[in-house]
């Protein structure tokens, strides 16, 4: 007889979960396990909380970043790596009915602070999206843009030295030197993603934030974007959010894996993929959800 036919026509008891997955669940008022702070960091969140409208997308997550520091966060969709990387340089702002709790500071100076400039911090902390977004103008008025804006040239040769510069960091400029006031939109999809990028480094940011910033692209135009982020960490600091464990190990110094909002670890790269600390982080990266 099969398990079945002895409950048929009763309802079902609420089925027991196997011992391994009891085991997956998240217990409340679990801390982050591993390395999350450092000495001197360019970038300190502490107990940050973020809701949309009364739907909490953030449990209270306390976290540096290090100056120069490539760090990846990974974890399933909708476990809040977009909203944490947001809430950095307060993109979420401009969602509605997003509300952000607790404290994040860059270089000791608390970013929620009510006088604070968001303009301004916006290119401090610059950040690039998942799918290239281009202005719809020149490859030269994309990247002069912010620098115009923020009154970083004082000159037309200023700002074409500014343009060159960033072109040249971002590995675009050999591709499109000759055809700089041509649409940006014109561009490959890859070529696009660096524009974006030089766009972001023309106005000299200290932090950037890259939101899968490779999903679309092929694995050429990945490829140098990787080579890319190892260059731009000597003089940023970068947070990259990616579905890739693959892209994760390649470029990052430090991974945090995210689960249902909650900040589960944050260790050294190489010791998440080949020896993570926490039961919920092994059970992501051997692939057992996500
Ligand atoms: N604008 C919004 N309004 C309401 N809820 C939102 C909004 N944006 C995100 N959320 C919710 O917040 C949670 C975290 O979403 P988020 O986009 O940060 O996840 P994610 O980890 O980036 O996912 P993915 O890997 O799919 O990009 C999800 O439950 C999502 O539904
Ligand atoms: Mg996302």
């Amino acid at each position: 007889m099969n398990q079945n036919a002895s409950t048929a026509g009763t309802k079902p008891a609420k089925e027991a979960k196997p011992e391994a997955m009891q085991t997956l669940e998240l217990t409340d008022n679990e801390a982050t396990v591993g390395q999350c702070f450092t000495d001197k960091p360019k970038m300190s969140m502490r107990n940050v909380n973020v809701f949309y409208e009364d739907k909490q997308a953030i449990h209270d997550v306390s976290v540096d970043i290090a100056k120069n520091e490539v760090i990846a966060m990974i974890g399933p969709s909708g476990c809040g790596k977009s909203t944490f990387l947001r809430s950095l340089n307060r993109m979420n702002d401009t969602v509605d009915g997003c509300r952000v709790e607790g404290k994040i500071c860059m270089d000791g100076e608390d970013l929620y602070a009510p006088k604070l400039d968001v303009v301004e911090l916006r290119a401090r902390v610059g950040m690039v999206f998942q799918k290239p977004n281009p202005f719809p103008k020149s490859i030269y008025d994309n990247v002069a843009y912010g620098p115009k804006l923020h009154g970083l040239a004082d000159s037309r040769v200023d700002l074409d030295e500014i343009v060159e510069k960033s072109l040249r960091k971002a590995s675009l400029w050999d591709e499109v030197k000759e055809r700089l006031h041509q649409a940006g939109t014109g561009l490959s999809g890859g070529q696009q993603q660096r524009l974006c990028i030089a766009r972001a480094i023309a106005v000299s940011p200290e932090m950037i934030l890259m939101d899968e910033p490779c999903s679309a692209l092929d694995p050429i135009a990945t490829a140098k974007i990787e080579e890319l982020i190892e260059e731009l960490s000597e003089n940023f600091t970068i947070a990259i959010v990616t579905h890739s464990m693959q892209q994760a190990a390649r470029v990052s110094h430090r991974t945090a894996y995210f689960h249902l909002g909650r900040l589960i670890e944050v260790n050294p790269t190489e010791q998440v993929f080949t020896m993570p600390a926490h039961r919920l982080t092994e059970a992501y990266i051997t692939g057992r959800f996500g």
